[in-house]
Formats: structure tokens, sequence, C-alpha cells
């Protein structure tokens, strides 16, 4: 299948990241290669993209996407988290920007053997790294009904987390859910009629809940933030978008602590705990999609980028 996915936030991002032209970025979210293409044209011979993925699918599409600007880019399967390591291998001890753009891509959705889709019968995967063990599979016929329900309801927002947890042990105990359809028919089951009639497709939310725990995405966020700011020279940025209000709010506290980590109680007339500042927040409030990019792609919904810069004291 052909990989599509329009980059969200694109020209808002690449503004943000005020790139230099002989400057060193690096995308964790490679995906299509989207704002990687768009990062590489405004590099000059002597500016690197280090392009990083988990899924070998993104990489590959990334890899066609991105060969025009050749030695400019080097693509590493992995995950962000392991950023620091990974530019370490390629003797890059800091960069000039950082971009992320959360979450799975249209291809990732829209493939339906990945397993992320309520659309169509499919085993149950959701795995962005198909090298990694833990699949949905697991996530679902393993985990405790109160594991369950905390997931559901924390990481979907789910109104009825509590009785589609419950549903799903029920039903494993006859059977183990194979598929994506056994787990829509549960979950279908554990929704009230009147509510299922309205509002999006019943099996979004409780989807997007174990999506997030299989590939560990809230802790794999919270634990990287801290290293790639880390990275960044003076006056280099990082720009994060993401989709989900955890993930946002992940960023927004991170960002802040990285401006002020002074940790001294608000009456000490002078700073004690000599934790010093690592820069400053470029965006006080997200930037959204324009009303354009709303109605031209779905996808954008609910995205927000926020923007770090790097200041050397
Ligand atoms: C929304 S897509 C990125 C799309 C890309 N910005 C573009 O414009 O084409 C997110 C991509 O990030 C990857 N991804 C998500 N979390 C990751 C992580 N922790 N480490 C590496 N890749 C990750 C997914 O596999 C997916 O390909």
């Amino acid at each position: 299948m052909e990989f599509r996915h329009k980059s969200v936030l694109l020209e808002e991002s690449i503004d943000a990241l005020q790139i230099k032209p002989d400057g060193i970025y690096v995308d964790g979210t490679l995906g299509g290669g989207g704002h990687s293409y768009e990062i590489c044209t405004h590099l000059s011979d002597k500016g690197r993209l280090i392009g990083i993925d988990q899924d070998e699918a993104a990489i590959e599409a990334a890899t066609g996407r991105l060969e025009r600007f050749k030695d400019r880019v080097t693509i590493v399967r992995s995950n962000y988290c392991n950023m620091k390591r990974e530019l370490g291998r390629l003797g890059i001890t800091s960069v000039d920007g950082v971009i992320l753009d959360l979450g799975v891509s249209s291809y990732q959705l829209d493939e339906a053997s990945r397993g992320f889709t309520y659309r169509e019968d499919a085993p149950l995967d959701m795995r962005m790294d198909q090298r990694q063990t833990l699949s949905a599979k697991e996530v679902v016929n393993e985990y405790s009904e109160m594991e369950l329900y905390h997931i559901i309801r924390d990481y979907g927002e789910e109104k009825f987390a509590k009785n589609i947890a419950k549903h799903i042990v029920s039903a494993r105990n006859q059977k183990a859910l194979e598929t994506t359809g056994e787990l829509i028919h549960v979950i279908k089951a554990a929704i009230p009629a009147k509510v299922r009639a309205v509002g999006g497709h019943p099996a979004k939310r409780t989807f997007q809940a174990i999506r997030i725990e299989v590939n560990r995405e809230l802790d794999v966020l919270e634990n990287s933030l801290g290293d790639m700011i880390d990275l960044l020279n003076d006056g280099g940025r990082i720009c994060v978008i993401t989709f989900h209000s955890l993930e946002d709010r992940i960023v927004k506290n991170k960002f802040r602590e990285c401006e002020n980590p002074c940790t001294c109680p608000k009456e000490f007339p002078v700073c004690v705990c000599g934790k010093k500042s690592k820069g400053k927040v470029i965006t006080r409030k997200p930037v959204i999609p324009s009303q354009e990019e709303l109605e031209e792609n779905s996808r954008a919904k609910s995205s927000k980028l926020r923007v770090f810069e790097r200041e050397i004291q």
C-alpha cells in the first residue's frame, strides 16, 4: 500500500524551527518524511538531517521521499527515546533543532494489517515497532480488569471505560480476543445504544487508549524531552506536535520546568537550589491549525504545537 500521510502544522512548525542552512536537525518521528522534506529544502550542502522512526514502513517511505537530498540525510530505525545514543553513534553531540510530530501516521491507521484501525477486521496488533513483543493482543487478553479500566479511562478519556473493561474480561474468559473486529463487538456491547448512535465510532477512544499503552507513548515522551533539550545548541529549538491532552500536558510542563527549574520557596530573595534555566518557552499558548487546514485534513483536529528555545547560560 502506498504511504499516504498529510503533514500537520507543517508551515507553522518549519517556521518555528528557524532553520539555519548549515545546521543539524533531527526529526524524531520521521513518518512519511513530510516535515523532514521541508527541513531539507532549507538546508545547504553543509546542513544535515537525521530522521528517526521505529516503524519499518515509515523508514522505507521516507528513504524514498528524501532520496534527492542524498548525503544531507541520515535515516535511523529507532525509538526517539534513543536519540542521544543514536546521534552519538553518528559522532553528533549537539544539534540546532528537533521536531516531534507524535502519534501514528495515516498510513499506519489505514493499513488494516497493522491492527490500528477500527474500520476493518485485522489481528490485534498496534505496534509501531514490529520488533517489540507487547502488542494489543497481550494488553487486551492479559491485563487485569483494573488496568484496562485505567488505561481506557485515562488514555482514551472514555466515559464507559469501566463497563468496557468488564465486558472485555468477560468476553476473553470465554475465548481470547484475537481481532479488532472481535474487540469492536465487545466495546459496542458495553456502550448504551443511545450513546452509540451519536458521536464518532464507539471504539475510537478505546483503540486510542490501547495504542498509547502498547507503544508506551506517554512514558517515552516524558522521559525523552529533557535529553532532547540538552542536545540543543544555544538558540536551537524543539518543536513538538501533540494530538492528545495528556501528551500536550507533558510537553507544556516539561518546557515550563526547563524554563524555570528553580525549586526554592517563593519567599527566598535569591535562588539557592542552583538549578539553572535551560531556555525559554516560545509558545505561551500552543499553536493550533488554521481553519483551512482543519477543513482539509481531519487528522489535524486536536493537534497542538509547542516550541522551546535553548539558551546556554
Ligand atoms: C504522525 S507520524 C509523523 C509524520 C511525519 N511528520 C510526516 O510529515 O510525514 C508519526 C510517526 O512517528 C513514529 N513514532 C511515534 N512514536 C515514535 C517513537 N517513540 N520513536 C520513533 N518513532 C515514533 C510513528 O511510527 C510514525 O511513523
